[in-house]
């Protein structure tokens, strides 16, 4: 077997950026998973897992298919319950507090942990309604033309769609339409963000601007991203998680550390060949 030199960057193509480690940046977790189990069912999906996400950082879920990072990134909003058989194990902590706690309101979570899915999802109205729905839901007091305009300036879609604000979402390009969902799960300022794949349908250019809005927005936000692409996990993330399926088929945490050393140095062999692509 070839020895592997963990030192060396192990993707040449790949830039990773350059974060303070760390225990420079202070403790403050916006979320902490602990000791985490989801079933369906029966089925353990995923078992034992353990991580924090930093406030204002970007955290990548990465790991093969059928690994568990939907299933992952459902919980963290309690999405994973609305699945037939859906339960979990463990506890999960926004801001110190169970978010499984019997006084916590899931609708009012999904609010404050706001979720952008893999396949834009605008809903068959215009894109002004579209921005402003969640608004007008929670009884939004203010200006909803202004947050409107705030969402989609913060989305880098506002210069695009302007002067068409009445018209349908679903005439929009696939790229503008997950911008304009981002918009949609910002104009109610979520505190978190989980993304599930938000550039899997889009070409590199409308996924390089995808990441360059996610990088924008980790100034407000504390974001979650499931990518197969590991050049995307690297541009765009402060911290990785990898995960894996085990024999018992319940994917697992392999790793979960700075991205930059997930990407240049693992602790794991599995994780240097998963990031490598000699993954089988
Ligand atoms: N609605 C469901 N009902 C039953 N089992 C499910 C359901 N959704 C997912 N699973 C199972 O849970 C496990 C984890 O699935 P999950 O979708 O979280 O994986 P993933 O890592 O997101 O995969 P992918 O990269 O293909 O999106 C798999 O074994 C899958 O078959
Ligand atoms: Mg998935």
């Amino acid at each position: 077997m070839a020895t592997l030199n963990l030192r060396k960057p192990t993707l040449r193509s790949v830039e990773t950026r350059e974060s303070p480690p760390p225990e420079a940046r202070g403790a403050d977790y916006v979320m902490e998973i602990k000791n985490l189990n989801a079933y369906y069912g029966d089925l353990l999906a995923i078992k034992d897992i353990n991580l924090r996400m930093r406030r204002n950082s970007i955290t990548a879920v990465i790991g093969p298919s059928g690994c568990g990072k939907s299933t992952l990134v459902r919980c963290l909003n309690r999405m994973h319950e609305l699945v037939p058989g859906g339960r979990i194990e463990g506890s999960i902590l926004f801001n110190g507090e169970d978010i499984n706690a019997p006084n916590v309101d899931p609708v009012e979570l999904r609010s404050t942990i706001g979720m952008v899915f893999q396949k834009p999802n605008p809903f068959p109205k215009s894109i002004f309604d579209n921005v402003a729905f969640g608004l007008r839901i929670n009884g939004y007091r203010g200006d909803i033309a202004e947050a409107v305009e705030r969402s989609l300036r913060q989305a880098a879609l506002w210069d695009e769609v302007k002067d068409r604000l009445k018209r349908s979402a679903l005439a929009l390009s696939g790229g503008q339409q997950q911008r304009l969902c981002i918009a949609r799960a910002i104009a109610i300022e979520p505190e978190v963000i989980l993304m599930d794949e938000p550039c899997s349908a889009l070409d590199p250019i409308a996924t390089l601007a995808i990441e360059d809005l996610i990088r924008e927005l980790r100034k407000s936000y504390t974001i979650a991203i499931v990518t197969h692409n590991m050049q995307q996990a690297a541009r765009v993330s402060d911290e990785t998680a990898f995960l894996m399926v085990d024999e018992d088929r319940a994917g697992f945490l392999v790793e979960f550390d700075s991205t930059e050393r997930i990407f240049t140095n693992p602790s794991h062999q599995q994780t240097e060949a998963y990031i490598t692509g000699r993954f089988s």
